[in-house]
């Protein structure tokens, strides 16, 4: 299966991501993890990326066009894929479409979040990571057993830099502007099914289910 997650910051992409990925076996394919790692790296790409991300912008379409050509075309990527949180504007739209066409792997649908504007920066807010194992929580939502600590491998949790109000909201209007017209795009192309996020992740899952079954 080849899916395409779009949704605005904080609407579970990446959580989606993962439960489909670990119980399919497809593999998950997120910029803004991958990004993260060339940050953490020090890498050339990663201390060219950390500013726009700690702004809320989007990172250079060539950067991450780069990355996502890179993994599409690895041996993990063959039988399928979830791209979460690319493309994000129709320039990298036009370069997804012209990578699979390289590759015959048309896509089989574009699954598109739909949250209010408040519940996101609340659920943003709240999101702690933890940078060694990328198991995620919420200080509401999905607490860890022992606060600060990572249920999974004992890790001291973090709040991600772009995860502050004043860079949340940032974010949210990017999306507005620049992300937001996929969804017409992918509509035009017959590939669109919106699913509304606003339940819990169970709920979220169940419909994301209905959404790629059919
Ligand atoms: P990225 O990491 O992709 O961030 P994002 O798209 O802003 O998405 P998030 O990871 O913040 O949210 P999500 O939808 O995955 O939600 P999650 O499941 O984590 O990108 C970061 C930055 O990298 C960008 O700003 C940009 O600079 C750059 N970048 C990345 N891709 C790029 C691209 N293609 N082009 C250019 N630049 C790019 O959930 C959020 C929280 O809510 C968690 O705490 C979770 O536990 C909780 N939660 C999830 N579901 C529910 C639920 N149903 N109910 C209650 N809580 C929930």
């Amino acid at each position: 299966m080849r899916l395409i997650f779009v949704g605005p910051p904080g609407a579970g992409k990446g959580t989606q991501a993962s439960r489909l990925s670990a119980e399919r076996g497809i593999t998950q394919v997120s910029t803004g993890d991958a990004l993260r790692q060339a940050v953490k790296a020090g890498t050339k790409m990663g201390i060219k990326a950390k500013a726009f991300m700690d702004a809320g912008q989007l990172v250079p379409d060539e950067v991450v066009i780069g990355i996502v050509r890179e993994k599409l075309g690895s041996d993990a990527c063959r039988d399928g894929f979830i791209l979460d949180g690319f493309p994000r504007n129709t320039g990298q739209a036009e370069a997804l479409g012209a990578i699979l066409q390289d590759f015959s792997a048309p896509v089989d649908r574009v699954v598109a979040f739909t949250v209010d504007d408040e519940a996101l920066v609340a659920r943003l807010s709240g999101r702690r990571t933890c940078p060694s194992c990328h198991a995620m929580f919420h200080i509401a939502y999905a607490a860890p057993k022992q606060g600060g600590v990572c249920d999974r491998c004992g890790g001291a949790l973090v709040q991600r830099d772009d995860d502050h109000e004043d860079v949340i909201r940032k974010r949210l209007a990017v999306y507005a502007a620049e992300t937001r017209p996929l969804l017409e795009y992918y509509e035009d192309r017959g590939l669109l099914t919106q699913v509304p996020a606003e339940g819990s992740v169970d709920d979220v899952y169940s419909a994301l289910l209905k959404a790629v079954a059919g």
